[in-house]
């Protein structure tokens, strides 16, 4: 499965619900590269130079990665993917990391909110998280690159008939019973 959504939509808050109550591994590239920034890898400080300012991390940077978490033991029986892919480059790449393994995906979830709501829940989570990413004018950029690249990615997934709109407006909770349900909803109709 993949969870794909704006800045602030809940992907992480919803990937964190799904993988408990599925059993699946939630696998957010967001987190993969703060876990580097933190720890001060290669890998973190490539990708810091691009967070910081809400740039994608190159693709090249990216793929690498996801291909090889992909590979780990706990991703083989399946997976929840947050945040990847964000570009039509990307797409390819998991296609083809899927297809060499005869693996497909079943669900995409997209997560919707409008800019105006993301940009109040990020700025509120500025406050207690201190992400470096969260100040107004990354965020706005972040909101952009969303609607510039993202979205082609999203219309990808709409003609392959895969693509479940899930409404992101609401109580977390209500939000999640939605998720659960269009999850079941696109597995009944496999
Ligand atoms: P990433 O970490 O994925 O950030 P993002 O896409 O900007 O999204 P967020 O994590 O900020 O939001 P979310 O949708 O997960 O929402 P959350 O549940 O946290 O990526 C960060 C950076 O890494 C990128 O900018 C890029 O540099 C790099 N990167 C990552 N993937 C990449 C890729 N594939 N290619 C290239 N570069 C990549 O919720 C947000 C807030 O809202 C929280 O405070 C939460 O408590 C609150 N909230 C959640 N749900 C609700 C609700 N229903 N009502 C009210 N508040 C809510
Ligand atoms: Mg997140």
């Amino acid at each position: 499965m993949l969870i794909i959504g704006p800045p602030g939509s809940g992907k992480g808050t919803q990937a964190e619900r799904i993988s408990a109550r599925l059993g699946v591994v939630a696998i957010s590239t967001g987190d993969i590269f703060r876990a580097n920034v933190k720890g001060e890898t290669a890998l973190g400080l490539e990708a810091r130079k691009y967070m910081d300012n809400g740039d994608f991390v190159p693709d090249s940077v990216t793929n690498k990665m996801v291909r090889e978490r992909l590979q780990q033991q706990d991703a083989l029986e399946g997976f929840l993917l947050d945040g990847y892919p964000r570009t039509t480059a990307q797409v390819q790449e998991l296609d083809d990391i899927l297809a060499a393994e005869d693996r497909k995906l079943d669900v995409v979830l997209q997560l919707t909110a409008d800019d105006a709501e993301l940009v109040k829940r990020l700025l509120g989570r500025a406050k207690d998280d201190g992400r470096s990413d969260d100040n107004e004018t990354v965020i706005r950029h972040r909101l952009d690159l969303y609607h510039e690249q993202t979205e082609a990615v999203v219309g990808k997934y709409a003609d392959r008939g895969i693509l479940t709109q899930v409404d992101g407006i609401g109580a977390m909770d209500v939000v999640t019973d939605r998720v659960l349900r269009a999850i079941e909803k696109a597995r009944a109709a496999y």
